[in-house]
């Protein structure tokens, strides 16, 4: 079986300002005076605070990401970032797709894919998310939903290049509500066999897929033990470090 190294992200959302960084100053404290952390480290701050996260983060080995890009390299597209913007702003990761994006800005999985393509494009690793809302778990649709998202969402360009796929499902965005142990599992397992069946063995094995969704420090150890739960994608417990770090230890 591939090993694949954990990886915890942090999605910041539309919260923090310059004094934020010293959130981040103290979850870089706590890094490098603690146990070595297990995972990759991944913050994802406002465009306006990346380059800052970015430089401070460096010698912590914190990693910065973006929240989001424009599928186009350049253009009249007032107010958007592209990818390559990202990573000229010191980013190696961008979230893609993330649900406040389908819903508030009615994104599809073609528009994530081609933000995906772009993302890979500008040399930057995509996290892709995919998740049910609640009516579509309670129809018991909630993988085939996934499955249609994510075959849409995927482009073919992750069989040379290194995607994340990031499970959240809508209902437990930010509602301290998240889906039992054994649904977790079930639809890992089930993202995991989609991958291996459209990139191969090898490939689709190596792809990591976090789960998202009110990660928090109390649920944090049992949730990243589940089978196929390669990291975590946290955003309110994201924000203060102490919070941060007991997850990024829970691994
Ligand atoms: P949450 O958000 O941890 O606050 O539920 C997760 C996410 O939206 O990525």
């Amino acid at each position: 079986m591939t090993t694949i190294s954990p990886l915890i992200a942090g999605n910041w959302k539309m919260n923090g300002l310059t004094h934020s960084l010293d959130e981040l100053s103290e979850l870089a404290r706590l890094l490098t005076t603690g146990e070595a952390p297990r995972a990759l480290v991944v913050v994802c701050p406002p465009a306006t605070l990346l380059a800052a996260v970015a430089a401070q983060g460096a010698s912590s080995g914190i990693i910065a990401g973006g929240q989001d890009c424009h599928a186009q390299a350049s253009g009249a597209h007032t107010g958007d970032i592209s990818a390559g913007m990202l990573a000229d702003a010191g980013a190696q990761y961008v979230i893609v797709g993330h649900s406040e994006r389908r819903s508030d800005h009615g994104e599809s999985s073609d528009t994530v894919r081609a933000k995906a393509e772009a993302a890979i494009g500008a040399g930057l690793k995509p996290i892709i998310c995919v998740g049910e809302t609640e009516a579509q778990r309670d129809a018991g649709d909630a993988e085939a939903i996934v499955a249609t998202q994510l075959a849409a969402s995927i482009p073919d360009a992750a069989s040379l290049h290194e995607v994340i796929v990031a499970y959240e499902p809508v209902w437990a965005i930010g509602t301290g509500r998240t889906p039992t142990l054994d649904e977790i599992r079930d639809m890992h397992n089930a993202i995991r066999s989609r991958l291996v069946s459209r990139f191969g063995d090898d490939k689709g094995a190596s792809i990591r897929i976090l789960y998202g969704g009110s990660l928090k420090p109390q649920n944090a150890r049992e949730i990243l033990n589940v089978e196929n739960v390669n990291g975590g994608l946290v955003g309110g417990a994201s924000l203060l470090a102490k919070d941060f770090y007991t997850i990024i230890s829970a691994v």
